[in-house]
């Protein structure tokens, strides 16, 4: 078997992807090794959830640090120590510099809720309502200095119903979120998905279908 790449999962809140990835890495033959949990808040729910699932987890709280910089530092260094090779971003609600940016060129993946480049930012859920839009979805993508943007790896798209709200298209999305970070984790940690240029290059040439999906309706 090749080797797994130790990933680690920077999270800031209740750690749902976070925890979808750790029991896709368990699975057998799975590329990438979740081997750190890392959040800038203390009191995110993900640190304990990786606690009890016996990863090691730390918090690296911003507050105590003067300005951005100082607190990627000391992320840095942590990520470093553990010979980390992969950072996947579930939920972690920091605004990376451009300085830890480049330093994990090609390394570093997030997971945002919309179907990029539709509805950057948060309440992307409300963003779609409003405009009326029949498909919603999801969308891994390698990270880069601006904000929800980025060569896209895996998107999974639902469709809008009547009567849905934010909360409904919330939780049908973060179905197809934990579906597709670790299918589109393992596509990167395999190297069948890299960063070439501004684009991501497929090995067989495109994705597999597991990370462009279209559920069919209702689901
Ligand atoms: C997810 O919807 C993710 O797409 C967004 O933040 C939310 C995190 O949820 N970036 P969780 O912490 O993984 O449950």
């Amino acid at each position: 078997m090749t080797r797994r790449l130790r990933t680690a999962v920077l999270v800031s809140g209740r750690g749902s992807n976070m925890v979808s990835l750790i029991a896709a890495s368990r699975m057998p033959g799975y590329p990438a090794e979740i081997v750190l949990v890392a959040s800038n808040r203390p009191q995110a729910g993900g640190l304990q959830l990786a606690q009890a699932e016996g990863i090691e987890a730390i918090a690296i709280d911003h507050r105590s640090h003067p300005d951005r910089e100082s607190f990627e530092r000391e992320l840095d260094t942590a990520l470093n120590a553990r010979k980390i090779e992969l950072v996947c971003l579930a939920g972690f609600m920091r605004v990376l510099t451009p300085w830890f940016v480049a330093r994990w060129a090609g390394r570093l993946l997030n997971i945002h809720p919309s179907l990029l480049p539709l509805f950057r930012g948060i309440h992307t859920h409300r963003q779609a309502l409003a405009a009326g839009v029949l498909l919603h979805g999801c969308t891994v993508h390698f990270v880069i200095p601006e904000l929800d943007a980025g060569p896209i790896v895996a998107q999974a798209c639902i469709p809008v119903v009547p009567n849905d709200t934010e909360e409904s298209l919330a939780a049908r999305v973060l179905v197809q979120e934990h579906r597709l970070y670790p299918a589109a984790l393992s596509l990167v940690a395999s190297g069948q998905a890299r960063l070439v240029g501004d684009r991501v290059g497929f090995e067989n040439g495109w994705p597999c279908e597991e990370t462009i999906a279209s559920p069919p309706l209702g689901a």
